[in-house]
């Protein structure tokens, strides 16, 4: 037995199951040797972002429009083309734009209620007559909007202003509004949205009316603040978020906390927080919602990882929630 067993390992060519099974190993073998040719080949680099291959050619014909193409692929061509950047070429990320002298938070609801609403607050003669009897009297939705994290960076700031970026119907807002009542702190929370939802969200908030194409999701927001008896406290900005911050930059509204819940995607979120921390006072909290959702690719996720490690800041991790911390 042992004798025969010793002759068919020694011998395997003569078996044709040992042939039958070696021959996929064998190939899988020689996929992996060039694979590791092609990887050995790859300089190595201290920090590598991915693009896409449209992206890839666009740099290699304004960096090296002389030098002839590389060769093909062997084999195995991995989907996503790996390029080496160094700490310096991080700087074309780097967002440098000054903001005006900050104003006095005392000053900031005032301020916006003049410039931006001709100095009637919105909440005056609300609701108006044709929309009072479409609006619930609260319809309050939101994701993640309760979260520990709320208190927990607020009763680290102590917040004047808060701005968010990305309301929605008030939820998040609503409870932030809430928490700085019960903490005594006299806070001002700007709320800065368009109020269109997004693309197909009506699929999905189908009972929000909507006239003439309009959904009224700003009309169910402000009668949310007034339910909730925080019409002091929280202020719209409705208007899309790149403006509005850009905006609050140039006229010295500092805050000290940002939250950013707008866009979910990469180009959003990036903007969102470059223009977001723009705006933060020196020893503020930025943070912001949805670090783990998958849409665009973990776009969240890659904009403030991204955006950590070009300014030196660390990302805490906070239930759902991304927290940069300035002290
Ligand atoms: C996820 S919801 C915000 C939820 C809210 N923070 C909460 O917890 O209840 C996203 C909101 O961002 C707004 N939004 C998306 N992109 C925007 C942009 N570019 N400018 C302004 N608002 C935007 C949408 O209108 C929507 O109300």
């Amino acid at each position: 037995m042992k004798t025969d067993h010793h002759r068919r390992l020694s011998s395997p060519s003569l078996n044709p199951t040992f042939i039958k099974a070696a021959k996929p190993a064998a190939y899988f073998i020689l996929l992996l040797l060039t694979y590791a040719l092609g990887y050995l080949s790859h300089q190595p680099s201290p920090t590598t972002l991915s693009l896409s291959p449209s992206q890839s050619s666009l740099s290699k014909s304004s960096s090296s429009s002389l030098l002839p193409s590389p060769p093909p692929p062997m084999l195995l061509s991995p989907p996503i083309i790996h390029f080496s950047i160094n700490a310096t070429q991080l700087n074309p990320f780097r967002v440098t734009t000054r903001c005006a002298h900050p104003i006095p938070p005392e000053t900031v609801r005032r301020t916006l209620v003049d410039r931006l609403f001709n100095g009637t607050s919105p909440y005056d003669n609300f609701p108006p007559p044709h929309a009072a009897a479409k609006l619930r009297t609260s319809q309050v939705k939101g994701w993640g909007s309760n979260g520990a994290v709320f208190e927990n960076v607020i009763r680290r700031v102590r917040p004047k202003i808060v701005v968010e970026v990305g309301t929605f119907l008030g939820a998040s807002a609503i409870h932030m509004a809430g928490l700085t009542q019960r903490l005594g702190l006299e806070t001002q929370i700007l709320c800065v949205d368009d109020f269109r939802g997004w693309a197909g969200f009506k699929e999905r908030f189908g009972k929000i009316p909507m006239e003439n194409g309009d959904v009224w999701l700003y009309y169910q927001f402000l009668q949310n603040v007034v339910t909730f008896k925080h019409s002091e406290t929280v202020l719209p900005v409705p208007f899309s978020s790149g403006s509005t911050l850009m905006l609050l930059c140039e006229w010295g509204v500092m805050a000290d906390l940002v939250e950013i819940d707008a866009g979910h995607d990469f180009l959003s979120a990036w903007a969102d927080i470059n223009r977001g921390f723009r705006i933060l006072r020196p020893g503020g909290v930025i943070f912001g919602h949805d670090y783990f959702t998958a849409a665009d690719n973990r776009g969240v996720r890659r904009a403030v990882d991204l955006f950590a490690k070009v300014n030196h800041l660390k990302v805490t991790v906070d239930g759902q929630h991304w927290v940069i911390y300035t002290s």
